[in-house]
């Protein structure tokens, strides 16, 4: 059994508590020396993944440039917000005018945005939304049913950072039927996955590659068989034809360097798909 694995045989509650315990001697640390950046979670509170926090954020806001053609004053909405890593940069991008939203299954995440964001930045609203996943939070509310507190048309660019590869078919396909109702005509999506096809599926599949899915299901391949949602990877085709039953229309792949793929414009660690209302 590798570290992986043993953390992800705990329940979603005992991951917390096991990260703030690691991390307690390091939070502290930093705060008794006035380390910490107002804008930083403390590392034990970071359920996210690794990495450094404010860089990573403007990584996000870089690919949204670049690839969703965000603009200063945007309505935005951010899927699976975590603990703000995306918002923090975006507080110093996006003008007054703008708009920001963002929902998350995680409710402590949603408080440290609220209290660090919302507070300085009143454009930026967080909201709790307490749907089943079994990496993150178990409840019997599901996503795949779940409909977004948002009116028909109203945001300009809508962006998932490491939230499908979280996620199973059905509730990515309702979340790609929400988000063709929400965004505005011509706004776009940008979204972060594994992708695989019948050239990287063996590759992928084989413990040799670090990220690794080993156990097949109809269209997808799941890390963890006991946590479906510990990370999840589609075949390309599936989500292509879940993207067409949304209405909605692929812009741009680029794939990431996660599975080792030999193409050219390997940028980031993830697949990036980016796809627009019509
Ligand atoms: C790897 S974290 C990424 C967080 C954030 N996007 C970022 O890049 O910092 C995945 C996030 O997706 C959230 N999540 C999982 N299922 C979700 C769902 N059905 N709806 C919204 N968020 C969800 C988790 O709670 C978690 O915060």
């Amino acid at each position: 059994m590798n570290l992986r694995s043993i953390y992800y045989s705990l329940s979603p509650k005992s991951r917390f508590l096991v990260r703030k315990i690691y991390y307690y001697p390091v939070d502290i640390v930093d705060n008794i020396l006035g380390k910490k950046n107002k804008y930083v979670p403390n590392k034990g509170d970071i359920f996210i993944g690794s990495g450094n926090f404010l860089a990573q954020g403007k990584h996000h806001l870089e690919l949204l440039n670049k690839y969703a053609d965000l603009k200063e004053d945007h309505s935005v909405l951010d899927i699976g917000c975590g603990i703000g890593r995306a918002a923090v940069a975006l507080t110093q991008y996006l003008s007054v005018e703008a708009k920001y939203e963002g929902f998350d299954v995680v409710e402590k995440g949603i408080i440290w945005c609220k209290k660090h964001i919302t507070n300085d930045y009143p454009n930026f609203n967080f909201r709790y939304i307490p749907l089943n996943n079994d990496l993150y939070h178990f409840t019997d509310d599901k996503a795949e049913n779940f409909v977004f507190p948002y009116e028909d048309n109203s945001f300009d660019t809508i962006f998932l950072f490491s939230v499908f590869t979280h996620m199973q078919p059905l509730e990515v396909q309702n979340y790609f039927n929400e988000i063709q109702r929400v965004l505005k005509p011509g706004g776009k999506c940008l979204g972060t996955f594994f992708l695989y096809n019948d050239e990287n599926e063996e590759a992928i599949s084989s413990k040799k590659n670090k990220i690794n899915f080993p156990y097949e299901r109809e269209n997808y391949r799941l890390m963890n068989e006991k946590v479906p949602s510990a990370n999840i990877a589609f075949d390309e085709k599936y989500i292509d034809k879940m993207i067409k039953i949304a209405d909605l229309k692929l812009e741009n792949k680029i794939y990431g360097n996660w599975s080792k793929r030999t193409c050219e414009g390997l940028f980031d660690f993830q697949d990036i798909l980016v796809f627009k209302k019509e």
